[in-house]
């Protein structure tokens, strides 16, 4: 087993990644790391996340009640929006907030991350949907990120920066790593005369790969209703799931029949044992 200790030295690690790769500036950003059912490790409010070393980081519970910390360090200002993933999302082992620069451009513009571009972005995060804005450190983030957290691994705060979680610190960052360059790759083509898109067989075939891989997470490829009867996916069909992500078609009867007929077909398949 991985010592608290050990961990700790990760958050920093990961900070200090995400400080030098400008994804976030001063003392922005927030870490943290499910330990056990009821601790967590965060890093502290106001310091540099590019600089800290073990001792900065602190525990807390589910409450978000200090366990421990050293010194003037105090939880994280956004640990609220932290202990919301982690409830609502029990798969979820660490969680990364940050703002990146392409990504928080997005989250400014009002412009979710749904176009499919690149078998990657596809593939590994699905889509990415804004969650209104909310006050920094109030219930608000939480409040208006909550309903994206069953169907998305990442989210953009609108007006504020990006939300990535998984199963493992690394992979919550490396959530984070791939948004920000699908941002980034989006916002270059969207100046070279926009995107080519991928069209609807394409899009399937990307999600029967990410089915293949049994990756973990919430992803269109596994959700989406409309995708597994061999329709348009999350990236572009507004089933309730994919809806949330912003594409702005109206729920109709049939996206609930789908969902209907999707959720029999899950349960038979799971008592044929497939
Ligand atoms: P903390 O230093 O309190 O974690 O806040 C940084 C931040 O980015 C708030 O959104």
């Amino acid at each position: 087993m991985v010592s608290e200790f050990e961990i700790k030295k990760q958050i920093c690690d990961i900070g200090k990644r995400i400080y030098d790769r400008r994804m976030v500036a001063a003392n922005d950003g927030n870490i943290s790391v499910k330990i056990s059912d009821n601790e967590y490790l965060c890093t502290p409010t106001g310091v540099s996340k590019g600089f800290m070393t073990p001792e900065y980081i602190c525990k807390i519970d589910g409450e978000g009640n200090v366990l421990q910390a050293n010194g003037k360090f105090k939880p994280s200002s956004e640990i609220k929006m932290h202990l919301r993933v982690y409830q609502k999302r029990p798969d979820v082992k660490a969680v990364v907030h940050a703002h990146p620069i392409y990504a928080t451009s997005f989250a400014i513009a009002g412009i979710p991350l749904t176009q499919p571009i690149m078998p990657e972005a596809v593939i590994a995060l699905g889509c990415v949907p804004i969650a209104e804005y909310g006050t920094p450190s109030t219930m608000e983030i939480p409040d208006n990120v909550e309903k994206y957290l069953p169907y998305f691994d990442a989210v953009l705060l609108e007006n504020h920066g990006a939300l990535a979680y998984s199963d493992s610190l690394l992979a919550a960052y490396h959530k984070m790593e791939s948004l920000e360059f699908y941002a980034e790759l989006l916002f270059h083509s969207r100046q070279l005369g926009g995107p080519k898109e991928f069209d609807k067989e394409q899009i399937k075939r990307l999600y029967e790969i990410r089915r293949q891989f049994g990756l973990p997470g919430k992803h269109p490829a596994d959700l989406c209703p409309s995708a597994k009867a061999g329709g348009m996916s999350c990236h572009s069909c507004g089933v309730p799931s994919c809806s949330a992500a912003g594409v702005k078609t109206p729920i109709t009867d049939n996206n609930a029949d789908a969902d209907m007929v999707a959720e029999i077909t899950r349960k038979v398949m799971e008592k044929l044992g497939k």
